[in-house]
């Protein structure tokens, strides 16, 4: 009986050990925000598409015709709307894409294994990504 008791809180632990890391696991996929304050398109975005983007999302025909190649290009979004939301770089289809926490692989950015070679973006990239949003994407 007593084992039998013992069995059964040290598996309702168990479950509820299990709810908590699942439950949380979803938020753990963003990289946190970087602490850096005064974060711009021009002063600290701009290099990272350029490197990492623009090759795909800039030009006259602009994948998704998302352009990343202007302030105003990437606050525009893409053929189905908004990429970023300012103030809520959680909710931003941009960084989910980026910290591949979108269930369709499809939708992970950089494209994986693209043929221009474009690695992901770095946890400190996406920091400053996240920063800039949060910040109102200025
Ligand atoms: C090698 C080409 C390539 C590169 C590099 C690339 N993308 Fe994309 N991107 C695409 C394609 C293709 C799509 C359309 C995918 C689809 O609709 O299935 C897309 C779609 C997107 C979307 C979704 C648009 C929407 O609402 O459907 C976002 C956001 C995005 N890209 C952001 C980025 C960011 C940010 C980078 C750089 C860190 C990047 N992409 C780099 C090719 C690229």
């Amino acid at each position: 009986m007593t084992l039998l008791k013992l069995t059964t809180t040290s598996a309702t632990l168990l479950g509820l050990a299990f709810a908590v890391s699942t439950l949380t696991a979803h938020a753990a996929e963003l990289p946190p925000a970087s602490t850096q304050t005064g974060v711009t398109y021009a002063g600290n975005i701009k290099a990272i598409f350029d490197h990492s983007c623009t090759k795909c999302h800039g030009g006259k025909k602009p994948k998704a015709h998302l352009k990343l190649d202007s302030l105003a290009g990437a606050m525009k979004g893409s053929k189905d709307g908004k990429v970023i939301l300012p103030g809520d770089s959680a909710k931003s289809q941009m960084i989910l894409a980026v910290s591949h926490a979108t269930k369709d692989h499809h939708d992970w950015m950089p494209p994986l294994h693209n043929r221009a070679g474009i690695k992901p973006l770095t946890p400190e990239q996406i920091g400053l990504l996240r920063a800039w949003i949060d910040q109102g994407a200025k």
